[in-house]
């Protein structure tokens, strides 16, 4: 119901109405008896969508929706980035992580659905908005013969940034010594280094990064996770795409799940692990395993699952009950050499919720609109 003031046209007097969108009411003036009629507007989507995106959205996808061809690369996915965070767009090769970032970032115009940046609409030419997004693109690749000085100064031009910038943008991210070599001469690090250096220049608010890890050995990862962690720390939220469920996990508030086009799920990993009813697992080493019976684990309070392999027990459980569980199994005279507990993964959270890939997002078994909203069950 919609409250409203209407202004009578003969004697200017304010009457009070009330309706719904799109009703149409008559009103008679209680002053000069006027009879007149008024039709509620309709629901205007664009202006209750902006109203509905608060303060605290960073990101804003609403239904994208993209198809070369046959190919639905992105069907109807919908999620939020919050302001300040460290959001993970996690799926496997050819899930449509880059179709969906491309279209975020209005260089891929979308079949369907909208982008919101910090609550304004993206438009392929709406340069304002892109101005808020520093974007580290999936192949980065700069010109080989043009030092890291060069290359951003290059950037800053593009941009409209004073080039006096560049220098300690190189420092911040490690670069000062290499800053007059030539690109050409960078290893793979290097060049993602490079990479983040031009998303940074202009300062904004927002990083979308499409996979930057990807190709990297362990010890870059690691610096490409701290730069990560670093722009972050200076306040700017950080959307990055990844099928290495490990550095998701490693650097993430919250997650997005992306699998042939359709979002598949948007959480915490906690929280992800906990629909999924995904339990943490005790390792127990054990000295014999023959005097064992699974029956006698299985039989424990907060047991669920108990796998028996060479010298250690597999006990998926409550996490509450974990060190209870211990003292029982050694209570049935089982001899524990030690024990670890592993808490649930993404890559379990991930296997998961593929497995359960004819669910809908209530849970509804195999049924076939898995898409947001669109299960009637
Ligand atoms: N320009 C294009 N023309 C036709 N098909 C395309 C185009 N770009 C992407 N696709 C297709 O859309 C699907 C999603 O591709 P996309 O690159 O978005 O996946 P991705 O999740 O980024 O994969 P990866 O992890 O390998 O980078 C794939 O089937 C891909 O072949
Ligand atoms: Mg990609």
């Amino acid at each position: 119901m919609v409250n409203k003031k209407v202004k009578c046209p003969k004697c200017q007097h304010i009457i009070e109405i009330q309706g719904n969108p799109g009703e149409k009411i008559t009103i008679v003036c209680p002053k000069c008896s006027t009879k007149g009629v008024y039709i509620f507007p309709k629901k205007d989507t664009a202006r209750d969508l902006k109203e509905e995106i608060s303060g605290n959205i960073a990101i804003q996808v609403r239904s994208l929706s993209k198809t070369y061809n046959s190919v639905k690369a992105a069907q109807e996915v919908s999620f939020n980035v919050k302001k300040g965070e460290i959001f993970g767009f996690l799926g496997p090769n050819g899930a449509g992580k880059t179709t969906t970032i491309k279209m975020i970032l209005g260089l891929t115009h979308p079949t369907a659905g909208e982008v919101y940046i910090n609550g304004r609409r993206m438009h392929s030419d709406n340069v304002e908005v892109k101005k808020e997004i520093g974007y580290l693109p999936e192949r980065i690749s700069f010109y080989l013969n043009l030092t890291p000085v060069q290359t951003l100064n290059f950037f800053c031009e593009l941009k409209e940034v004073n080039k006096s910038v560049v220098p300690e943008i190189l420092k911040e991210l490690g670069l000062q010594d290499v800053a007059n070599r030539k690109v050409g001469t960078f290893s793979k690090g290097m060049i993602q280094l490079l990479g983040f250096a031009q998303a940074m220049i202009g300062s904004p608010s927002i990083y979308v990064l499409d996979e930057p890890s990807s190709g990297l050995d362990p010890r870059w990862m690691k610096v490409i996770r701290d730069k990560i962690r670093y722009l972050n720390e200076k306040g700017a939220t950080v959307m990055f795409s990844s099928h290495i469920l490990s550095e998701v996990q490693a650097l993430c508030d919250r997650v997005c799940i992306i699998n042939k086009g359709l979002l598949v799920a948007e959480d915490t990993i906690e929280n992800l692990n906990k629909k999924l009813n995904i339990k943490p697992k005790l390792i127990i080493k054990i000295k014999e395993k023959e005097k064992i019976s699974s029956k006698d684990i299985e039989d424990i309070e907060g047991v669920y699952e108990v796998q028996i392999k060479d010298e250690e027990i597999i006990v998926a459980c409550d996490g509450k009950k974990k060190l209870q569980i211990i003292e029982d199994i050694k209570k049935i005279g089982i001899d524990i050499k030690d024990f670890q507990t592993i808490e649930p993964s993404i890559e379990d959270v991930f296997v998961k919720l593929l497995e359960g890939k004819n669910e809908c997002q209530k849970g509804h078994g195999n049924c076939k609109k898995r898409v947001h909203g669109q299960c009637k069950k």
